[in-house]
């Protein structure tokens, strides 16, 4: 009964700071000049930042999950969006972000339905232009469906296919093909996957009881514990 009562409580509380969270981050994203379409949701606050030659566009029904505790996985740092020089950042429908760093030089593309795992980063750079040792940014396109798993970074120039699941703490460096499962430290594939139909279905890190389990199923079906 306890369990019970401390459970809604926490639910209520989880509830409203992820309205004020969502309100006060599209109004921040906003001002910072990002096109963000519509029912995003935001857990803590999401960093958004866009040169004046730059851009960040989002589509509809996406996730942001910032707060240290929005992701039982845990989540080691805020969303942060960053367009630098003329980079853009292309972000499509219902996709989800835990803790995800995602930084354009170029172009960082990302189809619909993405997760993208906790503490994931993406960049199409090496963030010290000034350094002769850094190479030229090329651009990144992560396809539709893709599943990053935690602590995964993409770098520069990859494409990944869609439906494609990218393994936990994988680094990778070239292209990997779509309906595949790849990992390691260079990502390498390790098994083909099925099609569409063996597909999940949705990064849709629009799942709000996660920190609660409330998405947790009673018949013993398979639950998403982390929804990125
Ligand atoms: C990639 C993944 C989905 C594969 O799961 P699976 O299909 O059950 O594969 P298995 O565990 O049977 O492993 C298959 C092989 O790949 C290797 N492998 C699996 N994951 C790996 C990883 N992250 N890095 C390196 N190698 C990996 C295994 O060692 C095994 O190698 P072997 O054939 O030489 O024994 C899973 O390991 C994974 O990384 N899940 C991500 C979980 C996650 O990050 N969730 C995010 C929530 S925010």
């Amino acid at each position: 009964m306890i369990h019970r009562i401390w459970n809604g409580i926490r639910i209520g509380t989880r509830t409203v700071r992820q309205l004020l969270s969502t309100r006060i981050n599209r109004i921040l994203a906003w001002l910072a000049g990002v096109e963000l379409g519509r029912g995003s949701l935001f857990y803590g606050r999401t960093t958004f930042f866009r040169s004046s030659s730059g851009g960040i566009r989002i589509g509809h029904s996406c996730t942001f999950k910032s707060a240290a505790r929005s992701n039982f996985i845990g989540v080691n740092r805020p969303c942060m969006f960053t367009a630098h020089g003329t980079g853009q950042i292309r972000v499509g429908d219902r996709c989800g972000f835990s803790g995800t760093v995602i930084g354009a030089f170029s172009l960082v593309e990302l189809g619909d339905r993405v997760r993208c795992g906790a503490n994931t980063l993406i960049t199409d750079g090496d963030w010290h232009g000034s350094d002769s040792r850094s190479g030229d940014p090329r651009p990144v396109k992560i396809g539709n469906d893709v599943w990053l798993g935690v602590n995964v970074t993409v770098l520069k120039g990859v494409t990944i296919g869609d439906g494609t699941v990218i393994g936990a703490g994988s680094v990778v460096t070239k292209d990997i093909p779509a309906n595949c499962v790849a990992a390691g430290n260079p990502c390498r594939v390790i098994a083909q996957r099925g099609g569409a139909s063996e597909q999940s279905g949705a990064a849709s890190g629009a799942t709000s009881g996660v920190e609660l389990g409330a998405n947790s199923s009673s018949d013993g079906e398979k639950t998403d514990a982390s929804t990125p």
